[in-house]
């Protein structure tokens, strides 16, 4: 059965934490379903984690698109989330509205997007027409260039009250959840304090309702950039390098493919073969 956003909220009320978890493919999402995780986001980290950019900029909806259809057909149990990718609902009401659409038909629950109570009416407009939204808010990496740079947002007074408003704007647009990245710990916290709604974080602190993960991070599949809110659960790329270093030798040595990997014939099967070839060429 998959998760609700009601049984995710009634959850956080009750004070269980929420865990969720970026997903880009169907085999990906088969195993986060087994280990139990919530909320698999299709997040625009794709286009850094695997696609190789070095911000989420470039991504387009019809890569989105293409992973939320795959997530979707490995994950039978997390609640999908499908990342708006940039430039794909800022423009107005209505284009976010055909955007998120192409992403729920691709087999998505809710939509997230980027940006504080600048986003509050963009955010009614979905709810009103039938699409779950995710909040993002503090560090929103779509923005990475105005910000001037990955950088840690809310530091001082008038942004931390900003960053409350934001929230609080948000959610009394519909939000359903209100992500949170890379603020102060003690501002997350009564961020989540002041919502009704489910907070997650991601670096902002063991007080939101849950937490948010990139894959490649906590399994130690991606070097090129490594934010100190990131935990490595496992050097799975190292597990990797052995393996394929392992199949590069047998080759070479010719130790792989053994019988065990081959398909053989019976000794009447060859000589039948061996017949037919002989008789071929005669001819
Ligand atoms: O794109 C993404 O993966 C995200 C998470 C970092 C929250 O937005």
């Amino acid at each position: 059965m998959r998760v609700t956003i009601p049984q995710l909220q009634e959850r956080a009320r009750a004070g269980e934490k929420l865990v969720m978890l970026t997903c880009y493919d169907a085999s990906f999402a088969a195993i986060s379903d087994e280990a139990g995780v919530d909320m698999l986001l299709i997040g625009d980290s794709l286009g850094m984690v695997i696609q190789g950019h070095d911000t989420t900029l470039p991504v387009t909806m019809g890569e989105a698109e293409y992973h939320v259809r795959c997530v979707a057909r490995g994950a039978r149990r997390a609640l999908i989330i499908a990342d708006m990718p940039f430039g794909s609902f800022q423009q107005s009401s209505e284009v976010a509205f055909h955007n998120a659409a192409r992403l729920m038909a691709a087999g998505a629950q809710m939509v997230k997007m980027e940006g504080g109570a600048v986003m509050a009416k963009t955010t009614a407009f979905l709810v009103e027409r039938g699409i779950p939204v995710c909040a993002h808010i503090g560090l929103t990496p779509q923005s990475v260039h105005a910000l001037g740079g990955y950088r840690v947002q809310g530091k001082d007074d008038d942004a931390a009250q900003r960053l409350i408003s934001d929230a609080r704007a948000l959610e009394a647009a519909g939000a359903s959840i209100v992500l949170m990245e890379a603020m102060p710990a003690a501002l997350a916290k009564r961020v989540t304090e002041a919502l009704h709604v489910p907070t997650i974080g991601i670096g902002a602190g063991v007080d939101c309702d849950g937490q948010v993960l990139v894959l490649h991070d906590v399994l130690g599949l991606y070097g090129e950039f490594k934010p100190k809110f990131a935990k490595r659960y496992a050097d799975i790329g190292a597990a990797v390098v052995g393996a394929l270093r392992d199949f590069d030798r047998e080759v070479r040595d010719g130790s792989f493919p053994t019988d065990e990997h081959s398909f053989t014939m019976k000794e009447s099967e060859l000589l039948s073969l061996q017949r037919s070839l002989a008789q071929q060429k005669a001819s």
